[in-house]
């Protein structure tokens, strides 16, 4: 088929590269030539696991190209996929102004028989009104359907979740339509979920929702765990056994960030107020989440004399691995509390290079910034960080204390590591691990005499 893609951001340019891969050709375009000129030399602008291998096949086989010509690129394809950011408003509301000047574009083109997919994540009913305004115009009356086509892709894995979804969810109208977006995904293996197009736009919310519901669940757990000397992780790991609701996102921690959650969250509490239904289980996750980069703030403060001055290592700053994406990253919120404390802040994550924060040294080695350090703090999952080398961080260090915002060290091994080299190691709803052996906890904080771990 010829596919047109407007908006090259990470849903764009991923379901771009991956549409030319089963053999489509696409013309990816956006309104940023520098970063159309940077894609057509085959360097994606995003860190995102194979797709710069996907984009060097598809130039190279001539079915993946880049414009910002829009008029041409609208009337070359049959089918339309719009792909623009929808970010949050000051009030939380989805701001669809890129959307509705794409939709602008195609209505003055010539539309006959050409499919319009919108891909960005709107409110239920964006997609009725875009085919009305559609059908509104002389040009593009003759459109063939517009369909709602939800991505659930995961950065750091979105090409593989494009290419092995779960699911695809196909919201549209007529039948043309659906067989249409059959034909698109022919190559894909995945259940095709075919459904009304305002369902469609709310599943992408509702599933959201869903997931940062689970994981600030399980912090809400965690918290509780950390109360009654339980431990955060073996309590998610019995409740995930149960099949119907599996161990996935059930991983207590500083919560969660990123461009999608935070966003999506808000959105959908907007559309809860203009529609004046009560979402108490959305503003109850988004509460929690909130929340969440205290809960390490008091425990460094119970562990440590002051934080005025105190050298804190940071080790990851990114939302999640596998990226360099700092947005509504927990680490943000974590840093500007620290500074405010008048802590010393250095950090290290293997991809970010660029951080807002000014008060946060930098370094591109992780021992590096570890050096004088009173307490290295976790923040994001980095596979690397599972193979520290305890030794080397503890003569680094000045003081003694492992605070894992990501409960991502092994209870076992740490019980070993922290004996062995007279460190403390506290995480999330788990007991403190205080020199190899298990610390006494007060409500919501350490017993101060027995976390703080003397420097050998
Ligand atoms: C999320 C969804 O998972 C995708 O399905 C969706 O398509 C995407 O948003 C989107 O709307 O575009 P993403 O934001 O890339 O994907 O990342 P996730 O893997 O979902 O992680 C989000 C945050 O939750 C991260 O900060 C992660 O560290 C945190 N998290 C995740 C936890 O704290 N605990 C968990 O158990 C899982």
């Amino acid at each position: 088929m010829n596919i047109t893609i407007i908006g090259t951001g990470y849903v764009g340019l991923v379901a771009g590269a991956c549409l030319a891969f089963v053999g489509h050709r696409v013309v990816c375009v956006d309104a940023d030539s520098d970063k159309i000129g940077v894609l057509a030399t085959g360097k994606p602008p995003i860190f995102e696991e194979g797709l710069e291998s996907l984009l060097r096949k598809g130039l190279a086989g001539g079915r993946l190209h880049f414009t910002t010509e829009l008029d041409g690129a609208i009337e070359e394809a049959e089918l339309l996929i719009i792909a623009v950011g929808t970010p949050s408003r000051a009030d939380g509301e989805a701001d669809l102004t890129d959307l509705w000047s794409v939709v602008g574009r195609i209505a003055a083109s010539a539309c006959a028989g050409k499919l319009v997919v919108v891909k960005s994540t709107v409110p239920a009913g964006t997609c009725d009104r875009i085919e009305k305004t559609l059908r509104s115009s002389a040009a593009s009356r003759r459109v063939v359907d517009v369909v709602h086509n939800p991505e659930f892709l995961r950065q750091g894995s979105a090409v593989q979740d494009f290419l092995r979804p779960d699911r695809i969810v196909v919201g549209c109208r007529t039948e043309e339509g659906r067989s249409k977006m059959k034909e698109l995904y022919a190559r894909i293996q995945a259940p095709i979920y075919a459904c009304d197009r305002r369902s469609a736009e709310l599943i992408k919310y509702a599933s959201n929702a869903f997931l940062a519901m689970k994981i600030s669940f399980a912090n809400m757990i965690a918290d509780l765990s950390d109360r009654l000397d339980a431990r955060a992780d073996e309590v998610a790991a019995g409740l995930g056994l149960d099949r119907r609701i599996n161990p996935h996102f059930l991983q207590s921690g500083i919560g969660y960030g990123g461009s999608c959650f935070p966003k999506d969250m808000k959105a959908l509490q907007a559309l809860g107020r203009a529609t004046g239904c009560e979402l108490p289980l959305v503003d109850a996750a988004e509460r929690i989440n909130a929340a969440r980069p205290r809960v390490l703030i008091d425990a460094l403060k119970a562990a440590l004399p002051s934080l005025h001055g105190a050298a804190i290592t940071l080790l990851g700053l990114a939302f999640k691995p596998m990226t360099d994406d700092i947005r509504e990253a927990p680490s943000l919120a974590v840093c500007r509390l620290l500074a405010a404390e008048g802590a010393l802040i250095r950090a290290y994550d293997p991809l970010v290079r660029r951080y807002p924060i000014r008060e946060a040294d930098l370094y591109e080695d992780m021992y590096a910034a570890m050096e004088g350090s009173d307490a290295i703090v976790l923040l994001t999952e980095w596979d690397e960080f599972r193979q520290l080398d305890w030794m080397k961080a503890r003569r680094a260090m000045r003081g003694g204390l492992i605070v894992d915002g990501r409960n991502m060290l092994s209870w076992d091994d740490m019980t070993t590591v922290s004996g062995q080299y007279g460190l403390t190691y506290w995480s999330v709803g788990r007991p403190a691990l205080v020199q190899g052996t298990v610390g006494r906890l007060a409500p919501g904080a350490f017993d101060r005499t027995r976390a703080v771990s003397p420097v050998s």
